[in-house]
């Protein structure tokens, strides 16, 4: 079973390693913490996975997204390679959303390496449209960024739903 709970400082550990598995350019453990303790406009959110044979939950997976007035900005998702496609990273998203429609933001931005092919699918599962591309924006390496918004933010349909409930 996955539950969606706020980070802590006792993941940082956790999600730097998931970081460093997921991403050509990683945020380092440092980044991480400034997000999670300095930063008034940004939310982590962990997945956590349980079940009888775990003393402890796992946590398998992460958002950083930022509310900046009525606007929300996901900033990094991840799930470790294990535990990629059983749904995390859709529910990720999807409780980020809840969050950013529960303080009344309106729209949602992200950007993706055009080459995230299954980052892309996951957004445009959710309603998120491509506006733009932002040339040469990544490094290692170089690439464009797919400029995405789900405007106006919103959940869709019964599935999703379902979804937001296992958020907190
Ligand atoms: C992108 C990422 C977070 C997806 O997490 P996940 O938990 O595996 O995704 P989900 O299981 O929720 O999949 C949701 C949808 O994404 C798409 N998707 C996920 N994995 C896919 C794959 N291997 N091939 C094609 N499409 C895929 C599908 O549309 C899927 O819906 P479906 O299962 O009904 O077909 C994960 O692959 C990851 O951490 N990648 C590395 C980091 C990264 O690219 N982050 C995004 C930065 S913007």
């Amino acid at each position: 079973m996955v539950k969606i709970t706020a980070a802590t400082e006792a993941d940082l550990d956790v999600l730097a390693n998931i970081e460093a598995a997921s991403f050509s350019v990683p945020w380092t453990r440092r980044m991480l913490e400034v997000e999670l303790m300095a930063n008034p406009y940004s939310y982590v959110l962990t997945a956590r996975m349980s079940s009888a044979q775990m003393e402890q939950d796992h946590v398998s997976g992460y958002i950083c997204f930022w509310i900046v007035f009525d606007e929300l900005r996901v900033m990094n998702l991840a799930v470790e390679p294990s535990a990629r496609r059983q749904g995390i990273g859709l529910q990720l998203v999807t409780c980020a959303l809840h969050d950013a429609i529960g303080q009344g933001a309106t729209r949602a931005l992200l950007e993706v390496r055009s080459s995230n092919t299954i980052a892309l699918a996951l957004y445009g599962k959710l309603g998120f449209q491509e506006y733009g591309v932002r040339k040469a924006y990544y490094t290692n390496p170089d690439e464009d960024a797919i400029l995405m918004c789900l405007d106006p933010v919103k959940l869709l349909g019964d599935e999703m739903r379902d979804l937001s409930e296992a958020c907190y």
